[in-house]
């Protein structure tokens, strides 16, 4: 992954946007199984994305078997494209699990920057004490979900179809899968080839209405359509 071929801005934002305004949420799934290597790819993909102090709390749980998708449709309401989509990810941290890579993975940043490791424990410490401020699960949903969309957008990008769910009960999931109990069940993604056509976009608010300049409140208005007015 650390190869990196520069693609021309434009052609790779067009890229981004087309998948974007495309993507839907898919209803139903055809049987159609997600090769191995459109999996890996994603996976791969997901490991790269950022997290505070690089902490990279998130774990994927990866079900192609069909008993193993009944399990956790069962712990999640029931969904029936849960049962359909050849391929279910749970995304999820479990805070002991993360913790315990922390010195691996402040290890390697001080190897490869050439940074002394004592310089480094404060730095630790510090990460440390500030998730353990948080409400329970707030940081680890705040991570899992960058690399839960990173993860999305390389199947979508590979041209499969996904949905992402949070309609599950995670103690439930917990139990199907025997997670450790202070794991945070975050969200699960379905992944296949959609059954029928993709539903309609179903809209979003206007940037204007999402975004604010300068002050909250204030609208935010694109800096070249001010340019072109004066
Ligand atoms: C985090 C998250 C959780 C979701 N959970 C469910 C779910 O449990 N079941 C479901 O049918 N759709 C679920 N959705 C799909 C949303 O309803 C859908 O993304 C939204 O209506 C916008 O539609 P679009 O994705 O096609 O643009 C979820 C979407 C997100 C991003």
């Amino acid at each position: 992954m650390e190869s990196v071929t520069r693609i021309e801005p434009r052609e790779a934002l067009s890229a981004l946007e087309d998948i974007v305004i495309q993507r839907r949420a898919t209803p139903h799934f055809t049987s159609e199984p997600v090769p191995g290597e459109v999996i890996d790819t994603a996976l791969s993909v997901a490991s790269q994305a950022p997290s505070g102090y690089n902490l990279q709390p998130w774990r994927f749980l990866v079900l192609t078997d069909a008993e193993q998708r009944e399990k956790l449709r069962a712990a999640a309401f029931g969904q029936e494209k849960i049962g359909e989509a050849p391929l279910m990810i749970v995304a999820m941290a479990g805070r002991s699990d993360w913790q315990s890579r922390a010195d691996d993975i402040f290890r390697t940043r001080a190897a490869r920057t050439g940074t002394d490791w004592a310089q480094v424990v404060p730095v630790k410490q510090g990460a440390l004490a500030f998730v353990g401020k948080l409400p329970p699960g707030v940081w680890e949903n705040r991570q899992v979900m960058i690399a839960f969309t990173y993860l999305l957008l390389a199947f979508e990008f590979q041209g499969w179809d996904t949905a992402p769910m949070e309609g599950f009960d995670a103690a439930a999931v917990r139990r199907a899968f025997a997670l450790p109990d202070d794991t945070e069940v975050v969200a699960l993604l379905a992944v296949g080839r959609a059954r029928e056509h993709d539903p309609v976009h179903p809209g979003r608010l206007p940037v204007s209405e999402i975004a604010y300049r300068e002050q909250f409140g204030t609208p935010y208005v694109s800096r070249d359509s001010e340019e072109s007015a004066s």
